[in-house]
């Protein structure tokens, strides 16, 4: 090997004739080397390093923030207080729009491009943050849980008005289990929900149609809460029940006409928010845990970027 002779070796021979090289490292990696000494000495100098005696270097920068009582603090720097200082900028930068948006009403809150980008954008992190565990990131809801705020159909009403009572003090539909009949039985029951499915175009059996309808209108009481024509009161929240749009009563599951029948079955039987029912949901009340331009941008974004208010 010609290297032999020209690299100087260790010196140490193993099995009488392995020897071991000392080559040069090379420049590339020494100069890398000496470069990171550099860095890490300047960064100690203006970052918090080492431990000294009970406390740490905490290096010269600082950062200056306003904390949750507004008081004005710097400190050495630290990610808390640097994500402090982010929030208070990005505050500041809100708060003209947020104190726009209180003085203005809805219709021109709409009817301004910048004040519905600023709703768009708001409002989404904002309905993230708070409704989207139960209304889904894009508010088309989920069935049994909660309703789609993206439709036409409203259970409490579409109109700005409505939709920020119903976020401000939450709803809570309640329908009684057989409605307004105590003793209804399983047939009653049967022909109900297929007269239910009937209003709607939905598969039911047509000869139970006539006996449903009766007892709608009759003994059961459904008529009370849900109006003679069945198109619900949202004074109290009752369900439209002839537009084919479900909450509670057809699962995804329910494909079949039986497993419809059966579905609205359920709810007849057991009813909702009734303290024996399997369907249970309320809307919470958010007064107190949002400020009031939070919920209106809430309002706005429900009634103007979700699309179906009224
Ligand atoms: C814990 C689950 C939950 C959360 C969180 C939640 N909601 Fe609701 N919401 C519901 C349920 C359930 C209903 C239906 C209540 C009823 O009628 O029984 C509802 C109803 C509504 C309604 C009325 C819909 C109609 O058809 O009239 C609006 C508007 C609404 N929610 C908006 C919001 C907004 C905005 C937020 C976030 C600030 C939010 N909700 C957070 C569960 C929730
Ligand atoms: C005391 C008032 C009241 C009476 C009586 C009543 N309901 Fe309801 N019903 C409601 C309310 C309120 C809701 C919506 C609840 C909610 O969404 O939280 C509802 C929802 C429903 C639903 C679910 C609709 C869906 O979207 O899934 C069906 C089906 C229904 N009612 C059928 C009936 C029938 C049939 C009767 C008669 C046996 C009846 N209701 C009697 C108040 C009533």
């Amino acid at each position: 090997m010609s290297q032999e002779n020209e690299v100087e070796t260790t010196g140490h021979v193993w099995d009488g004739d392995l020897q071991e090289y000392n080559n040069p490292l090379p420049r590339w990696w020494i100069w890398g080397f000496y470069a990171s000494v550099a860095f890490a000495i300047v960064y100690w100098f203006i970052y918090p390093s080492w431990p000294v005696a009970g406390h740490f270097l905490t290096g010269f920068d600082t950062v200056t923030y306003v904390n949750n009582k507004g008081e004005k603090k710097t400190v050495h720097w630290n990610s808390r207080a640097e994500l402090m200082a982010n929030m208070n900028q990005y505050a500041a930068k809100q708060k003209p729009y947020f104190d726009k948006i209180a003085a203005t009403p809805f219709k021109k809150i709409k009817a301004d491009p910048g004040l519905n980008d600023f709703i768009a954008s708001s409002g989404r992190t904002l309905f993230a943050d708070n409704c989207a565990a139960c209304h889904q990131a894009g508010g088309q809801g989920k069935i049994g849980f909660a309703p789609n705020l993206t439709d036409d159909d409203w259970l409490h009403g579409g109109t700005y008005k409505a939709i920020q009572q119903s976020i401000v003090n939450g709803r809570e539909g309640v329908m009684p289990a057989k409605g307004l009949d105590p003793n209804m039985t399983d047939k009653q029951a049967t022909a109900l929900a297929n007269y239910v499915l009937s209003l709607s175009g939905e598969p039911h059996d047509a000869t139970l149609v006539a006996q449903g309808s009766a007892l709608f209108h009759g003994a059961a009481g459904c008529f009370s809460c849900h109006g003679a024509n069945a198109k619900g009161n949202q004074l109290i929240g009752s369900a439209n029940l002839t537009d084919k749009i479900w909450l509670w009563a057809s699962s995804p599951g329910a494909q079949t006409k039986a497993a419809k029948v059966e579905a609205v079955k359920q709810v007849i039987l057991t009813g909702i928010n009734d303290p024996n029912s399997i369907h249970k949901g309320v809307m919470p009340a958010w007064k107190g845990r949002l400020s009031g331009e939070q919920i209106k941008v809430l309002t706005a974004y429900v009634h103007d970027t979700l699309g179906g208010g009224e």
